[in-house]
């Protein structure tokens, strides 16, 4: 009767345990492994902008000078060069290497041109005013919303110059390049 018992228990024992390298490498396993490794890169892969592959906007020469809203409609992207500028807090910025975003058929179309600074501070891109916006109205929150996003678009876009007011005069840019050329020309004399 002991012996019986003996042998009972040997066998619910079964085998002795496999390490785990013996496990992941067990065929089986392994394929299984590399089936999910290739269904995590497929899923990665899949999930990249398919803009990335979109070529890039020809480059335009830099605009500087400042604008008022009606002189800043044309910028929309229809134009022939398809340059997009947006105006933000105050600020015009060239866009066009935004174009997919602001440019024609873009999400953002409706700020191509545009002071986009309600729309972005209210998050309805449709939110827009005839004339020039003094944003006045507009709270704390809603004002810290534009500067934040104007500092994402510094980081990213050429600043072209000022939006005007009605009545504000245009800056003379080209008193500050003169500037930046003499001092230019003076530190390679240097
Ligand atoms: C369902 C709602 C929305 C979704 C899913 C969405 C999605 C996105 C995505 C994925 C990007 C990044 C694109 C990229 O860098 O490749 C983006 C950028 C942006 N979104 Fe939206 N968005 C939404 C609503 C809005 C609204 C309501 C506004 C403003 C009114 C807005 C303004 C912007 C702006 C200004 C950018 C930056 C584009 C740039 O880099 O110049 N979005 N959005």
């Amino acid at each position: 009767m002991a012996d019986v018992n003996n042998n009972n228990k040997a066998e619910e024992a079964g085998p002795e345990p496999q390490s785990l390298f013996d496990e992941l490498t067990n065929p089986l396993n392994l394929t299984l492994i590399l089936l999910i490794v290739f269904l995590m890169y497929k899923i990665l892969k899949s999930r990249q902008p398919v803009h990335t592959a979109s070529p890039p906007e020809p480059q335009l020469p830099k605009l500087r000078r400042d604008f008022t809203v009606e002189e800043l409609k044309k910028y929309d992207g229809t134009q022939e060069d398809g340059r997009v500028l947006v105006a933000v807090n105050g600020s015009v910025y060239d866009m066009t290497k935004g174009k997919r975003f602001y440019g024609p058929g873009g999400p953002y179309a409706a700020f191509g041109g545009k002071d986009a600074s309600r729309g972005l501070a209210t998050f309805n891109v449709s939110a827009s005013t005839e004339g020039y916006d003094d944003l006045s109205d507009l709270n704390t929150e809603q004002m810290d919303s534009i500067r934040e996003w104007e500092a994402q678009f510094k980081e990213k876009y050429d600043l072209v110059g000022r939006l005007l007011k009605p009545g504000e005069q245009a800056t003379n840019y080209s008193d500050e390049e003169d500037e930046a050329n003499t001092s230019v020309d003076k530190s390679k004399d240097d």
